[in-house]
């Protein structure tokens, strides 16, 4: 009998064990139920493969109103988890932002573990599941406190800005956070001419472009960013002429020059809403463009993106597993809830409309 059920779980394997507590047939009657998600995503899932989908929505659906929890899934979840189940959806700042909103008794982060951690910090009372605690992030394994503190002792006085995507520990020796819908405001909020942006040495670089401060960074990246190239980019320019392209900051400052708009998740969401561009590269995770597809006509999307490995690591089956069993929980030491949850209530405040 498996334990548990995760992204490794095979889905007959992971289907048999829900089956056993679960109904998981496609009846009529979730047929019906389910029958306003499946209008959004019919373009976007085969049909043959959504009486496997819809049981297992239906059935999470259920249980978060039973177990009043809610579901804070982030832009690049896939379309099933984005418009079949979440509550809340959006980039990293809305997700901590929503999360210190949330009246509910628990919360099933549908991202990676390092967003798990931030509901965690900001919600300390709540129950905070992430249903495959392995969803990591290359940016938040490459960097550890020890390595701060050591950067801090290199350059006494400098304020570290830490970018979210990094762990608890790391957070907990951060002055401030930041996103990627924040980081040059951050950066020009804190005091001091020189400034310590960590871990990601590539949205440290594009934000160096627009301040007159100096930067110092980390050589963290993101394994699904990094590799997009600026010949990638001519490339796909010869391929689709007359598509716009567009980027997340997590990218090399060589893309960022070659695209015609860089921003967060929801930054490239709302500019493709409001541009409405005939034909459209999003250069970033795979399920961006699939998700904004569901939900804006007359644009077409074009390929040109990678998949996050973490983020895949949910699925509609281990979400079931997690809200059915409490598992996976995220603690927090208690020597760094306090100093981690200042970091990134400071970037709240920070980043908040003014007036
Ligand atoms: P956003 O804050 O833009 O959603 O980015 C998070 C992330 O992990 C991008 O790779
Ligand atoms: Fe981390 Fe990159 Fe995946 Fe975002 S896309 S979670 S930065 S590895």
């Amino acid at each position: 009998m498996i334990q548990q059920i995760n992204a490794t779980t095979p889905i007959d394997e992971a289907r048999a064990v829900l089956a056993a507590d679960f109904d998981l047939k496609y009846s009529k009657a979730i047929e019906t139920e389910t029958s306003p998600i499946f209008e959004k995503l019919k373009d976007r899932i085969p049909d043959i493969e959504w009486p496997f989908y819809a049981p297992l929505i239906f059935q999470i659906n259920r249980l978060k109103r039973e177990k009043n929890a809610v579901i804070l899934a982030h832009n690049y979840q896939t379309p099933q988890i984005y418009y079949g189940v979440a509550d809340v959806v959006g980039d990293s700042l809305q997700l901590a932002v929503e999360a210190t909103r949330v009246d509910a008794d628990i919360i099933v982060q549908c991202g990676v573990h390092f967003m798990a951690e931030t509901s965690k910090l900001l919600n300390p009372q709540k129950t905070v599941l992430i249903p495959d605690s392995r969803a990591g992030c290359s940016l938040a394994s490459s960097i550890t406190a020890e390595d701060v503190l050591a950067m801090r002792a290199q350059y006494p006085g400098v304020p570290v800005v830490t970018y979210v995507n990094s762990s608890a520990a790391v957070k907990a020796v951060t002055d401030v956070c930041c996103t990627s819908s924040n980081a040059l405001r951050i950066v020009e909020a804190v005091e001091g001419d020189t400034v310590m942006m960590i871990p990601d040495q590539y949205l440290a670089r594009n934000t160096a472009k627009k301040t007159k401060k100096k930067i110092i960074t980390w050589a963290g990246a993101c394994e699904v960013h990094e590799t997009f190239t600026a010949a990638d980019i001519a490339e796909l320019r010869a391929a689709y002429p007359g598509a716009k392209i567009i980027a997340h900051p997590e990218c090399p400052p060589e893309v960022i020059d070659a695209v015609d708009f860089a921003g967060s998740t929801s930054g490239m969401i709302d500019w493709v809403k409001s541009e409405k561009p005939a034909k459209v590269v999003m250069v970033t995770e795979c399920s961006m463009s699939d998700n904004v597809a569901a939900e804006t006509e007359g644009v077409a999307f074009l390929r040109g993106c990678n998949i996050c490995p973490h983020m895949k690591r949910i699925n509609l089956e281990n979400i079931l597993w997690s809200l059915h069993t409490g598992t996976e929980e995220v603690t927090i030491a208690p020597e760094l809830m306090e100093p981690a949850r200042a970091a990134v209530e400071r970037m709240i405040e920070m980043s908040a409309p003014k007036g």
